[in-house]
């Protein structure tokens, strides 16, 4: 049956077919439409909207939601929220002194993870991560790609691949899957770093593949994990194999990260703390993505990236969450919003286009989701009563979200 919301206070980022993503000076633009209807398809589709004067009547059951705004869902390009367990207790170790970079030498960090994973079962681990899906579609979440990477051997990150699956199949949320062996080195291979390049490549790539495991290939390029050479190798193992390129990069340094990244026209790169003069040149002009994640400078106490003098620099920005036990445990992507217009001096409509149509594009999905488009999935937050769309990432800590459609059905 089809649905039709009525009385939009009004219908945010509504956008014509073609538009894949936008940049600079024209994400200050979030074209809207006051006092509006929309009309959902029986297939869960977005078959019309406009001015409430045009509305049609008996279409379909109707929802009132009068002083309510409705917005695309937010689409999170880039979480971990596949993983054992929790690591709240090394966050104390933080808080008495020691830096992220530290606990990771001693053991802890994605090898505490990696542990913990290993000595889980697929099913355990299923268990422990669908709750975490449930809880961001509460919060308004229609897309999420998630990593592996706390398996850092073969048959672990097979494990952690088949659970994403599994959630792919299992629940309403859109779901890509990103192959990130080159998370850490293990701890087999701490004096032999090539060879556990090597067995990425020779080995796992080839596995990945074979069962169709991974949409995306993922490294960690920075200080103290993979060089750009060895993310050079990884990358052109991965495109072999038809895993499309989405990095980590210049988180800690400036790693040459970015620069391996738009090499292999990367459909993002994400973190990006540490951002000069070469790293925008390298980036304007390509199709690769720019995507910060506010909640990890947030949690860990770190600067924060360069998003304003990328935008001022005409590139592209996405935001997303990074949810994982470590560096962000939370993929409340409003308040990764909020972070941004609060830490990052990004205006609402920057931010709002951030965390749809520019996230859609860096997971791939821009031609489905991301906007209020006639024939893209109607996967829509309808807020509670608010006075301004400004204040949705200005009140920081409230809920505001009434509910959430996801191809067309209500949660
Ligand atoms: O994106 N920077 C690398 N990896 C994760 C953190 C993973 C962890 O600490 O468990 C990130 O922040
Ligand atoms: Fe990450």
């Amino acid at each position: 049956m089809s649905t039709l919301l009525t009385n939009i206070k009004s219908l945010l980022q509504v956008r014509n077919k073609e538009l894949s993503f936008v940049a600079g000076k024209a994400m200050q633009e979030l074209p809207a439409i006051d006092n509006a209807f929309l009309l959902i398809d029986d297939n869960g589709k977005i078959e019309d909207f406009g001015k409430m004067a045009y509305c049609p009547e008996n279409a379909g059951e109707t929802i009132d939601v009068s002083g309510k705004f409705v917005m695309p869902a937010f689409c999170d390009s880039h979480t971990h929220l596949v993983y054992a367990g929790s690591r709240e207790i090394e966050y104390i170790d933080k808080v008495k002194g020691l830096s992220y970079e530290e606990i990771a030498k001693r053991g802890g960090g994605i090898l505490n993870s990696a542990k913990r994973l290993h000595e889980t079962s697929e099913d355990e681990l299923f268990e422990q991560s669908l709750p975490r899906i449930e809880e961001i579609i509460r919060q308004g979440t229609c897309a999420v790609e998630i990593k592996s990477g706390y398996g850092l051997t073969t048959d672990d990150e097979l494990k952690m691949l088949r659970v994403i699956r599994r959630l792919k199949e299992t629940t309403p949320i859109e779901i890509k899957a990103n192959f990130l062996g080159a998370h850490a080195f293990p701890l087999a291979y701490k004096n032999n770093r090539d060879g556990y390049v090597d067995l990425i490549i020779n080995e796992m790539i080839p596995m990945v593949a074979a069962e169709e495991l991974a949409d995306f290939i993922d490294v960690f390029c920075d200080r103290g994990f993979f060089t750009v050479e060895q993310t050079d190798r990884i990358l052109l193992a991965g495109i072999k194999h038809g895993l499309k390129p989405k990095i980590h990069a210049n988180e800690l340094d400036f790693s040459g990260g970015i620069q391996v990244g738009v090499k292999y026209n990367a459909l993002s790169v994400d973190h990006l703390e540490y951002v000069g003069e070469n790293e925008l040149k390298s980036l304007a002009g390509s199709e690769t993505m720019p995507t910060v994640l506010p909640g990890a400078s947030f949690f860990l106490g770190l600067p924060y990236a360069p998003a304003r003098k990328m935008i001022d620099y005409g590139l592209p920005l996405a935001i997303a969450s990074d949810f994982n036990p470590g560096s962000s445990p939370s993929g409340n992507m409003k308040l990764m919003m909020s972070l941004a217009l609060i830490n990052m001096k990004l205006l609402p409509e920057e931010i709002f286009n951030a965390v749809t149509i520019n996230t859609a594009y860096g997971m791939d999905l821009s031609e489905e989701f991301g906007s209020i488009t006639k024939g893209k999935w109607a996967n829509l937050i309808v807020t509670k009563p608010i006075p301004t769309k400004e204040f949705f990432p200005y009140a920081y800590g409230s809920n505001l979200i009434d509910s959430v459609f996801l191809k067309g059905l209500r949660y």
